[in-house]
């Protein structure tokens, strides 16, 4: 900390110190709770995910903490409200929920058997998002513990479906806008550009989530007595998918960059000096080359150009040895990652309506159906409000650097919400590293990453207290 620190700042993050061990500890045991928001399997998980959650912010000293109900994963909240009207409210916002860890055999250590070694905590949900929500509560707990009373007035709102979409929080939010109402969101659920070059997020993709069936003969038939004068679902489908992409990387979908906004040359220029490191990426990525929509860089192709990802294929006999099958059915998930000003519906259809006028043409197949599982808007943030100032110095105080905005690939849905029913700006400053390996096995989340991250939380609520009325 500069001496610049309020001493009730400097309090908090020497008490947040002496509590590092149970702060682990407890993060330890949040990430043994299997909390995978997409499987009917762990309802139950996620439930109890929940309820542990509420338990701490009740022990941390929160108010009004409660297990709400949305219509499916319910979201835990707290808020502290005693800093006085005339003071700064801040939204905390993350997500309990965590993505599937399969496949299981490639993880050194088990997924929900959180395992500390080379300074990190290797678990599913480590960085995505429970030790990042972690942050917050750790820094609350210390501050409320110290001085018992926060610079801001403070609510705090975790979900539990951000994995699998969100689904019901849009609808959760507009309906409890007033129980929401703030000045500023607080998210801590992207990563720093590496550990040395804090950042903070300008703008993240949005997303439109489809299953596609394409549906051939009633039942899966021998491929030598019928194979041949059979079209094969599996065939087609992988021919449709083909379709949509070109050599150059650019997507074919009709009508797919009508609302894209391209980034402008000043905005191009502020990208290039931002320095990404395109051999770190291919390392994180494990990729000797990467490869994507020509004519523009590696950054650009993540922070402002969409996506068609196929995210997974089935059809037919995948088990061991050969079966000589020709499948009644093939299937596959594809997600686009949108940026502004393009709308998830919109896109949806285009998809849509674009297999659907190819299928029409192939002959022997039954049906193709195109299901929306689910979408978000793009974000764009006001780089501009008091509050990103705020977290600019918290980050330069903890980490010795000034910040720098940064373009994220990954899309947190609600974010956009929060911006439209609560009218308030989001602030995405994220404690992970580039190398966590989200979604995948062997996920971790670095101790030190966790220990700054709760310095910054805490110095942040100081900081952003004293731009009140600004
Ligand atoms: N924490 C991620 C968002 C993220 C990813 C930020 C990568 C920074 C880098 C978040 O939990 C996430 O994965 N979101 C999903 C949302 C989707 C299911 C709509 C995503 O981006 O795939
Ligand atoms: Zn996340």
């Amino acid at each position: 900390m500069t001496n610049t620190a309020p001493a009730a700042a400097t309090a908090a993050i020497e008490r947040a110190r002496a509590e590092r061990d149970v702060t682990r500890e407890q993060l330890l045991e949040f990430l043994r709770i299997p909390s995978v928001s997409t499987k009917p399997e762990h309802a139950g998980d996620c439930r109890a995910a929940a309820d542990w959650l509420a338990g701490q912010l009740l022990e941390a000293g929160l108010d009004g903490v409660s297990v709400l109900e949305t219509g499916g994963h319910p979201v835990v909240y707290g808020e502290w409200l005693h800093a006085g009207a005339d003071a700064q409210t801040v939204l905390v916002y993350g997500h309990y929920d965590v993505q599937p860890p399969e496949p299981n055999e490639e993880w050194t250590t088990p997924p929900f058997e959180p395992t500390v070694r080379d300074g990190a905590i290797y678990a599913r949900g480590a960085a995505d998002d429970k030790g990042q929500l972690w942050i917050h509560v750790a820094a609350l707990r210390a501050m409320l513990a110290e001085g018992g009373t926060l610079p801001v007035n403070v609510k705090l709102i975790f979900e539990g479906e951000e994995e699998s979409g969100s689904e019901h929080l849009d609808a959760f939010v507009a309906r409890e806008a007033e129980r929401l109402a703030c000045d500023v969101v607080v998210v801590s659920d992207t990563h720093m550009l590496s550990a040395e070059r804090p950042s903070i997020v300008a703008s993240l993709r949005g997303m439109a989530y489809c299953e596609i069936e394409v549906r051939g003969p009633a039942y899966d038939l021998h491929s030598g007595t019928f194979g041949g004068a059979v079209r094969n679902p599996a065939e087609a489908l992988v021919n449709l998918l083909a379709a949509c992409k070109n050599e150059e990387g650019h997507i074919t979908i009709p009508g797919f960059y009508d609302d894209v906004i391209e980034p402008t040359v000043e905005e191009r220029r502020q990208m290039l000096e931002i320095g990404f490191d395109d051999a770190e990426f291919r390392r994180d990525a494990g990729v000797e080359k990467t490869w994507g929509e020509l004519g523009w860089t590696v950054y650009e192709q993540i922070g402002a150009r969409p996506t068609f990802e196929i995210n997974g294929m089935w059809s037919g006999y995948t088990g061991d040895g050969a079966k000589t099958v020709l499948p009644g059915v093939a299937n596959a998930k594809v997600s686009m990652r949108l940026v502004a000003d393009q709308d998830w519906d919109r896109i949806s259809a285009s998809l849509e309506t674009y297999l659907q006028d190819m299928a029409r043409d192939m002959r022997g197949i039954e049906s193709v159906q195109v299901t929306k599982l689910h979408g978000g808007r793009p974000v764009l943030v006001d780089t501009s409000h008091p509050a990103m100032q705020a977290a600019s110095r918290a980050l330069e105080q903890t980490f010795g650097v000034a910040p720098v905005y940064t373009r994220e690939g990954g899309s947190i849905p609600v974010v956009a919400t929060f911006t439209t029913e609560l009218q308030a700006p989001t602030v995405l400053m994220g404690f992970g590293l580039p190398d966590d390996r989200l979604h995948s096995p062997n996920e971790k989340f670095a101790l030190r990453q966790l220990e700054l991250g709760i310095e910054t939380s805490i110095a942040f609520w100081h900081e952003f207290a004293a731009t009140a009325g600004a």
